[in-house]
């Protein structure tokens, strides 16, 4: 079995079938891309993949486990990430803010210790901070750190988002 597997996902609107038994494989460091005219499915597959939608039947596996029925917070926790069509960023938020965002999953402290900043906290802090500075650097984003994200051309907004996804966690990505 490869490192993820789709088998014979099936997803029905009422009458129209979006995805009727698709099937394929991805290895472990292998980039993998979805292609298809408007209407074909591509999204629908995500939304299964994410558990935004069900599949009627069909399994999903990865690294070696069943993960048809997982809850979509389960799925994100696994390190499976992706991106929206329509970007789904904080409009009102700066781009470092929003990149921040995307560490959420590895806060584990309570709002206690968040209220007081703990030295816990602010280690932790300056962890996600750095890490987030290592994806703004990567994707040259240093000129908007600090831009509030409503106003940003549509390229700089479409990194911003790509970048959150892969500060969770980056195991599989997809748009
Ligand atoms: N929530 C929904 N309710 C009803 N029908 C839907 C729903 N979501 C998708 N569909 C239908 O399922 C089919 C696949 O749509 P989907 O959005 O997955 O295509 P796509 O490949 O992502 O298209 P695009 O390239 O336009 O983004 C289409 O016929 C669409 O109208
Ligand atoms: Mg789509």
């Amino acid at each position: 079995m490869s490192y993820f597997d789709i088998q014979d996902i099936t997803v029905s609107f009422g009458g129209v079938k979006a995805l009727n038994n698709v099937s394929f494989s991805v290895d472990q460091g292998e980039i993998f891309t979805i292609i298809g005219p408007n209407g074909a499915g591509k999204s629908t597959l995500f939304n299964v993949i994410s558990r935004i939608y069900e599949p009627s039947s069909g399994e999903i596996h990865f690294n070696n486990q069943n993960i048809s029925k997982k809850k979509a917070h389960q799925i994100a926790g696994l390190g499976i990430a992706r991106t929206f069509q329509n970007l789904e960023l904080f409009e009102n938020a700066t781009v470092l803010q929003n990149l921040l965002l995307g560490r959420h999953i590895y806060r584990k402290s309570n709002l206690l210790n968040e209220l007081f900043f703990t030295p816990k906290v602010k280690k932790t802090e300056l962890e996600h901070r750095l890490k987030v500075e290592e994806v703004i650097d990567f994707l040259d984003l240093q000129h908007y750190r600090d831009t509030i994200i409503s106003g940003l051309p549509y390229g700089v907004r479409k990194k911003c988002r790509a970048s959150t996804s892969t500060l969770h966690k980056p195991k599989t990505t997809a748009s």
